[in-house]
């Protein structure tokens, strides 16, 4: 089930988001445990890691106790690239706060052996005791991680090639279309949808036709975030923007 929350605008809904992490990490460090989280690049969640950044040095938020998986990677891009995600997250969250470089885990964007890659990936998960707290955004196609149409509710971590729109929403951040790659590394439906909590974030107007698609079409392969319908656990957190196609 999809549990729609509205929030005024993305700063607050980033508050709201980062509470909940924040509290999560801080409840399972005190008994001795690990919080694993399922992390997302793009756009939208980077207020949510400036809130993160702000909890971690202004009241004491520490992320030693945090293992992560990113959900995805561009094939062909390496860490110093700066438009992989690895970059992205080096620059925009984890240089930032105190988790252990050991504990990070994004796919490996330069791997030779990429079936290979994607099963460990699973692998260590798996190992970590899976996801607690997933973050995820939405693409126009309806794509979560990058799991293009058509991706069914089972595939798993898997190298997939990446559609036009996509490209072409994406190529803002390099130099031209022809830079953006054509494939990438994502975790699969499946492993989106074994994390114990989801909480995908949507803001802007550009989000909203997709965002109504996501939560009222039948589940299907066309549009792979209305598999997140099947999940226990999963909030949309919207501005007002991007849940401007809900109200009927
Ligand atoms: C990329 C990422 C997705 C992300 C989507 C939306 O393609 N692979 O994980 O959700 O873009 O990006 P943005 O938040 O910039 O709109």
């Amino acid at each position: 089930m999809i549990a729609p929350r509205l929030h005024p605008d993305k700063h607050i809904a980033a508050q709201v988001v980062a509470r909940e992490i924040a509290d999560l990490i801080e409840i399972r460090s005190k008994s001795g445990k690990y919080t694993v989280l399922g992390l997302a690049t793009g756009a939208t969640p980077l207020p949510l890691y400036a809130e993160l950044i702000r909890l971690h040095r202004e009241a004491g938020l520490s992320f030693q106790s945090v293992i992560s998986f990113n959900l995805d990677e561009y094939a062909g891009l390496g860490p110093a690239h700066p438009q992989s995600y690895r970059y992205f997250m080096a620059e925009h969250f984890f240089r930032h706060i105190d988790i252990a470089p050991g504990n990070i885990h994004i796919p490996d964007g330069l791997s030779t052996d990429t079936t290979q890659t994607c099963a460990d990936f699973e692998a260590e998960i798996t190992a970590a005791g899976g996801i607690d707290l997933q973050i995820l955004g939405i693409g126009r196609t309806g794509h979560i991680g990058f799991n293009e149409p058509p991706s069914s509710a089972d595939s798993r971590t898997r190298q997939v090639h990446l559609n036009d729109v996509t490209r072409r929403d994406n190529s803002v951040f390099f130099e031209n279309l022809d830079e953006v790659p054509t494939s990438a590394l994502t975790m699969g439906v499946a492993t989106i949808l074994a994390a114990r909590r989801v909480e995908l974030l949507a803001f802007g107007s550009g989000k909203a036709a997709i965002v109504r698609r996501a939560m009222r079409e039948q589940p299907s392969v066309d549009c792979p975030a209305t598999w997140l319908q099947r999940h226990a656990a999963c909030t949309f957190h919207l501005d007002p923007e991007a849940a401007a196609m809900l109200r009927d």
